[in-house]
């Protein structure tokens, strides 16, 4: 096997590497290595976004979930979680304190919430469309059937952002009950990419139970997915899960992952996520540099924010919208970079 930095380099060459290859760059993480990596992965997202950083206004509209996956504090059977649910005119609210701030795209994320018809969403899609034309909406809402992601979609909806947590098989049934599977799962991933939508897919870093060659196949299933936008965070505890005593995952080696992936898709959109700014005061900023090109500033409404609480000790749930917005302004700006308010949209190889 070739030394980490011939792996590197091929890597940055061919854009990907073998399974056996991806796991041993993983399994080899060491901070040299990691600053080689690191070098490469900000050069190129230099070369492809400036130092420009995309926006999204995140509204977390719904905390009801039917799911009950192993690590996530809203899982169904977590009864201590105060459930809500925005209304139409919260939801819009929300966009409309979100434009003036700058917002061009919202993401619309909830848990698998079966309140929510599909007919609602998509006049909710719509109205936010009517209202805003010049905004990209994204959704963030779970498995559904084809036909919905379908009829999402004809309402404008642009863009859809499911994880697929895990690419191996045995592993996704360790992190989920049997009602859900790694099939299903990447089925509705084809099935968004088939409608047309930008998508975005990814994993959480040292969830239970992952293994260096668990790693290797989420990142040959993304190669293979191609998707227009990769999101990955540690694995961080919540208290009354499952997974309550398991270790948190490490901001290291997701900040390694971050420049692998930035080297594999040059031009994806990647974010500094709000778990990598939970783990580390610095954590969104370390993204940035180690690849990242996005931010996704809250913009639920405060009273809401402690009740989405995917994991403990979840930044921002204090703070309004005008604050975190202003707030990764000034931390972007303190590392060299700046926040656009250009809606974002992935753009393809050829044109770049
Ligand atoms: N720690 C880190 N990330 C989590 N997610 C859910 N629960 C946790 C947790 N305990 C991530 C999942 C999901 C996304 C919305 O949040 O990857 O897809
Ligand atoms: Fe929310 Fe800093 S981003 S307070």
């Amino acid at each position: 096997m070739p030394d980490k930095k011939t792996l590197i380099d091929t890597l940055e060459m061919q854009r990907t590497l073998s399974k056996d290859e991806f796991a041993e760059l993983i399994s080899g993480y060491n901070e040299e290595n990691a600053e080689y990596l690191k070098e490469k992965a900000s050069e190129t997202a230099k070369r492809y976004f400036d130092n420009k950083i995309y926006t999204r206004g995140l509204i977390e509209f719904t905390n009801y979930c039917k799911n009950d996956c192993y690590y996530c504090g809203i899982r169904r059977s977590n009864t201590r979680v105060n459930r809500y649910r925005l209304s139409r005119e919260e939801i819009l609210s929300c966009c409309r304190e979100g434009y003036e701030l700058g917002f061009r795209t919202f993401v619309l994320q909830g848990g698998e919430d079966v309140r929510y018809s599909d007919e609602e969403m998509v006049c909710l899609i719509s109205s936010i469309k009517e209202t805003y034309p010049d905004c990209a909406l994204t959704l963030s809402i779970g498995e559904k059937s084809c036909e919905s992601y379908l009829a999402y979609r004809k309402a404008g909806a642009d863009r859809y952002l499911l994880r697929h947590e895990t690419a191996n098989a045995e592993h996704y049934r360790k992190l989920h009950p049997d009602s859900l599977s790694l099939q299903v799962r990447k089925q509705c991933l084809r099935d968004l990419k088939a409608i047309g939508y930008q998508v975005g897919t990814g994993f959480m870093v040292g969830s239970p139970y992952q293994t260096a060659e668990h790693l290797a196949e989420d990142l040959l299933f993304i190669k293979e997915l191609s998707p227009e936008m990769i999101g990955i965070g540690p694995y961080l505890p919540h208290h009354d899960t499952p997974f309550a005593g398991e270790k948190k995952g490490s901001m290291e080696l997701t900040l390694y992952l971050i420049s692998i992936l930035r080297l594999m898709i040059p031009n994806a959109l990647i974010p500094a996520t709000t778990a990598l700014g939970t783990i580390h005061p610095l954590g969104r900023e370390k993204g940035i540099l180690s690849g990242a090109n996005v931010v996704m500033p809250n913009l639920s409404p405060v009273a809401v924010r402690k009740k989405y609480e995917l994991y403990d000790n979840k930044i921002c749930t204090g703070d309004e919208a005008a604050e975190c917005r202003f707030c990764l302004q000034n931390r972007m700006k303190k590392i060299g970079y700046e926040i656009i308010s250009a809606r974002g949209d992935f753009v393809p190889m050829q044109t770049m």
